[in-house]
């Protein structure tokens, strides 16, 4: 039995990595998938490759006339949208003295206003609609607690578990589950990025950052995005109707909480 027959999903920021394999995941429990993405030639690549069941929609979460036009495409085309994953985030790094206060300002509306705005937006439509639905955070380690070099990154994932819990108990009273993953360290292209800037930055060579990130999980390895993929399904289906404002670690065992 298929856990998400009849469901449709919006993914933000699937057209590569994570959130691909979230899509994947999804259209294999039997959901319709918008793969929403401000890169719109490759979520439409990605969509083509997953199928049928996924349509691509260009959306920039920093931008409200985009989010509103992107939530009405996929009622347009799908009829209504039962499940939200936020998933779409920049990294950014730099020592404290070297934060760029425009950067800072971006990175907050991808990572944060970005997630919030989009809740919002998709939270009216469930209400409206009054079935309920799932919304799905991506946070991260980096929220649990500061890193040197990664301020802006951390406090982005940290505003995420905040959010997570405040629109977790306000929504769960229209039967809508706000709750968070927070993933370790995941091998894909936002790790490339990771690890040129540390590359740069502590002095090492290309590559080194990635081997000593992954080596230090307690499982034994960087994790891949399919490791992720089991509790976002869980999360987005009935399973998981008593379960509210919380945020999981899927990290092999980097961290306890
Ligand atoms: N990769 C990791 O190690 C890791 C660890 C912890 C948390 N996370 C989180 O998981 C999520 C997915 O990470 P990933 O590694 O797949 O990232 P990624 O960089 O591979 O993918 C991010 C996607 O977001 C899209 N995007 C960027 N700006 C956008 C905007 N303004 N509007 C819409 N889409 C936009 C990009 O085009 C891209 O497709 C992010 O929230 C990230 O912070 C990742």
């Amino acid at each position: 039995m298929k856990r998400l027959n009849g469901k449709v999903a919006i993914i933000t920021g699937s057209a590569r990595g994570i959130g691909h394999a979230f899509a994947k995941a999804y259209v294999g429990e039997g959901a319709r998938v918008a793969i929403a993405d401000i890169d719109l030639t490759r979520a439409q690549k990605t969509a083509a490759e997953i199928g049928d069941s996924a349509i691509a929609v260009k959306l920039d979460v920093t931008s409200q006339v985009s989010i509103d036009a992107a939530v009405d495409q996929v009622i347009a085309e799908f009829g209504q949208i039962d499940i939200l994953i936020n998933n779409a985030a920049l990294f950014t790094a730099a020592p404290i003295v070297e934060i760029d206060r425009k950067n800072y300002e971006h990175v907050f509306a991808v990572n944060f206003a970005g997630p919030l705005f989009m809740l919002q937006a998709v939270a009216k439509h469930m209400i409206e609609r009054g079935q309920g639905g799932k919304i799905i955070n991506m946070a991260s380690q980096a929220g649990r607690r500061g890193e040197p070099l990664v301020a802006v990154y951390c406090a982005t994932k940290a505003a995420i578990i905040s959010l997570t819990q405040s629109a977790g108990l306000d929504l769960i009273k229209h039967g809508i589950n706000v709750n968070a993953i927070s993933p370790g360290v995941v091998d894909g292209e936002h790790w490339d990025g990771v690890d040129a800037f540390f590359a740069k930055h502590e002095n090492k060579q290309p590559g080194q950052k990635k081997k000593e990130v992954g080596e230090a999980v307690p499982f034994g390895r960087m994790g891949k995005a399919e490791d992720l993929t089991g509790m976002a399904v869980f999360l987005a289906s009935d399973e998981a109707d008593y379960i509210v404002a919380q945020t999981y670690n899927v990290d092999g065992g980097q961290w306890m909480s």
